[in-house]
């Protein structure tokens, strides 16, 4: 079985090509490497260095006809997205529909879209977020990604596509860029295992859902899977972990000898947001297997060993 992962020299779909790779699939890569890296593709993967919204895409999807699509190819940062709404949506959106329509054309079984519990539901309404919950996102970001998901339905509706959109909480683990402006426990790794100073936005009490990387790649294979996985699931740990409870715990893994300075709040931030994942466990048969501190300490191992060595290199 062919699988097309698009975003995948990214930090979560690199894991998901390894994962699928790993469990016998063959894989494709389409990726234009705006903030993937090479070093992270697959060796055993088929690399396209393309932009999803290129017209050529369609060649690749005729000349590669895969039967499966996980699309992780995106425009992630909040903050880009504010500054620049048109950009956002030209990628989240019409490369997207893209994507789709290359799909489309080659009568795949089931397209995975990747979509984001964390910006979809805007300031929760209740806790935890189930797939219910009203969709007000308060970021462009957000609104693009949730406008993937309607195209989808219509998509089964009108050319009987089958679909599985994994909305997912916070993601950590091995690969997540220590040097980006989201990504917190990224971040906070890198400061942390360099002996630099770290600032906590506002009090630190505002809280997450984090999940381990490792654990959406799984829910990929299984959607895979499991023949009757159409429909919208949230992935999650149903757990809100406090940035200071995060801090804290990394605190102790990495020795850090500091203490955090406390700064302003940042503005339209979530206070506390988590999701419930139980539906994803009905229908999917997915659970979390990775907890918070065993995901924290392998992706520290991961930044020593990788992130430093590329460092100095
Ligand atoms: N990281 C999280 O916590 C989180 C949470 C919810 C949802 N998501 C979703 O997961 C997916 C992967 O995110 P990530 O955190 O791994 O980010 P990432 O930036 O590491 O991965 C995105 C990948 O897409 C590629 N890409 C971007 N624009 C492209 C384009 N126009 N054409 C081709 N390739 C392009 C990038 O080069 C990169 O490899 C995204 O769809 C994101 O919205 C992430």
């Amino acid at each position: 079985m062919k699988v097309f992962v698009t975003g995948g020299a990214g930090f979560i779909g690199s894991n998901v090509v390894d994962l699928l790779v790993e469990n016998g699939y063959e894989v494709v890569i389409v990726d234009n490497l705006t903030s993937g890296r090479q070093s992270n593709l697959n060796p055993k993967a088929k690399f396209y260095q393309l932009d999803i919204r290129d017209p050529q895409l369609h060649e690749i999807f005729q000349h590669e006809r895969p039967d499966f699509v996980s699309h992780h190819a995106a425009q992630v940062d909040v903050r880009k997205s504010v500054a620049d709404p048109m950009h956002d949506a030209s990628i989240n959106v019409l490369g997207t529909l893209n994507v789709l329509e290359a799909a489309r054309k080659v009568s795949v079984k089931r397209f995975i879209y990747i979509s984001t519990g964390g910006a979809v539901y805007g300031e929760p309404e209740y806790l935890p977020c189930d797939e219910n919950h009203p969709i007000n996102p308060i970021c462009q970001y957000g609104a693009s990604k949730h406008l993937g998901e309607h195209y989808l339905y219509m998509y089964q509706v009108m050319y009987g596509m089958n679909y599985t959109v994994l909305r997912y909480p916070n993601v950590y683990g091995p690969r997540q860029d220590p040097h980006g402006e989201a990504g917190v426990v990224a971040i906070f790794t890198g400061r942390m295992v360099e002996g630099e100073p770290i600032t906590i936005n506002g009090d630190g009490e505002q809280s997450r859902d984090f999940l381990y990387v490792g654990d959406c790649a799984r829910a990929n294979l299984l959607a895979l899977r499991v023949d009757h996985a159409n429909g919208i699931y949230n992935l999650a740990t149903s757990q809100a972990t406090s940035i200071n409870e995060l801090y804290q715990t990394l605190k102790k893994i990495t020795d850090y000898p500091l203490e955090a300075a406390y700064g302003p709040a940042k503005l339209g931030e979530t206070r506390h947001i988590y999701l419930t994942a139980d539906k994803a466990g009905q229908h999917l048969g997915w659970e979390q297997t990775v907890n918070l501190e065993e995901g924290l300490r392998r992706t520290v191992a991961h930044y020593k060993t990788h992130e430093r060595a590329k460092a100095s290199a």
